[in-house]
């Protein structure tokens, strides 16, 4: 990267902080995007990044998602993210992510980690020899069962009734279709949710078992995984990749409403504006998909599941308000997306 496209893409950031440590092997990224409402809190990422420009690149993506994610929350916690550049199947050791756990204690709270794809909550019990400032450790909320997977999936469907509430006027969820794509830990719970509210399901993944169970469960339609965002539904709740509304995919949709728990949905901003003018409702990814963090902010202050659980079902308000800034077609009105990054803004103070 040249010194001018990464000056150009730390704009608005606090921090970057690039740690190598040759004895423990660590190469790793710490981004500060903003700790205005609070401390950065965010997880750790550990992936065999191409390049260290496609590590910094990713560690401020992340960093930023989480302030905005964070923020529209209502949480009192700001935006950062760790990378570390390795194999999380062959390169972990005790000695790396203590070495990790020691560049985050010099941060003096400025920054708290936690779990993220390729972490475990293993890894982070070593970072906590180190360091407070870890959540998801052995024994935490975040770590036991999938409780975290289980509340974004629980605000994923207190979104989707207020998306049927937005767009037909009742939030019943009987006589409505749901097409789920991904039967991972998020996608499945939420199936489960629906199925019990008495929602006809459409499921695809590429893992059949997951399939096959959903279909005995729920009763759920399985169908191909090139196929499931084209059917006819009333909602589509994309479970699995990022991306996936886009130049292809948004043309062929048949539903009403995309309401669903994978990150960075929208290819492209302007995506936004295009299913808006397909008449298709578009949940915000990142105000429905913050059950997770909401977890994670509760035990960091000492609060109960229960209390968390209370916390998340305040998606379906933040949602609500969200579509009303966005309803209507008059100029100057926002697409829901661009509305939820209005609104945050202002929450952030930016
Ligand atoms: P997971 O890894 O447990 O499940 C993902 C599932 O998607 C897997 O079963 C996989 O086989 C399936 N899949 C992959 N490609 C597919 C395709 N082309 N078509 C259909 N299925 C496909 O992940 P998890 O935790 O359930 O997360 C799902 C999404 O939600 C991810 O995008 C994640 O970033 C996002 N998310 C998860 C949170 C959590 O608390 N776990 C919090 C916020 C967002």
């Amino acid at each position: 990267m040249d010194g001018h496209s990464l000056s150009a893409s730390l704009q608005g950031f606090e921090r970057l902080d690039m740690m190598e440590d040759a004895t423990s092997g660590l190469k790793a990224i710490i981004a500060i995007d903003q700790t205005r409402l609070g401390p950065a809190l965010g997880g750790c990422r550990m992936w065999m990044y191409a390049s260290e420009e496609a590590a910094i690149l990713d560690a401020l993506r992340l960093a930023r998602g989480m302030t905005y994610k964070s923020a529209l929350a209502g949480i009192p916690y700001g935006g950062g993210k760790a990378v570390i550049i390795g194999n999380p199947a062959t390169d972990k050791s005790s000695r790396l992510f203590r070495s990790l756990g020691r560049f985050i204690e010099r941060l003096n709270g400025r920054y708290i980690t936690g779990m993220d794809l390729g972490t475990t909550p293993l890894d982070m019990d070593e970072i906590l020899h180190e360091t407070r400032h870890v959540t998801d450790v052995t024994g935490s909320l975040g770590a036991t069962g999938h409780f975290t997977a289980e509340m974004t999936a629980y605000g994923v469907y207190i979104a989707i009734r207020t998306s049927l509430k937005q767009k037909y006027g009742s939030e019943q969820l009987q006589q409505r279709t749901v097409a789920v794509q991904g039967l991972g830990k998020v996608g499945f719970a939420l199936c489960r949710y629906l199925h019990q509210s008495g929602a006809q399901l459409i499921v695809a993944d590429l893992d059949n078992r997951l399939v096959q169970l959903a279909a005995t469960q729920f009763g759920a339609a399985p169908v191909a995984v090139d196929v499931i965002h084209k059917q006819p539904c009333d909602v589509f709740a994309p479970c699995a990749l990022g991306g996936i509304l886009n130049d292809l995919t948004i043309p062929e949709l048949k539903c009403q409403i995309v309401a669903g728990a994978a990150n960075n949905q929208l290819a492209e901003p302007r995506h936004d504006a295009l299913l808006k003018q397909a008449a298709i409702l578009y949940a915000p990814d990142y105000a429905i998909n913050a059950g997770g963090i909401i977890v994670t902010a509760a035990e960091l202050d000492g609060s109960s599941a229960s209390y968390a659980q209370s916390q998340v079902e305040r998606i379906g308000d933040t949602l609500a308000s969200i579509y009303g800034k966005s309803a209507g077609t008059a100029p100057g009105t926002l697409p829901p997306a661009a509305a939820a990054d209005a609104i945050t803004r202002k929450l952030i103070g930016l």
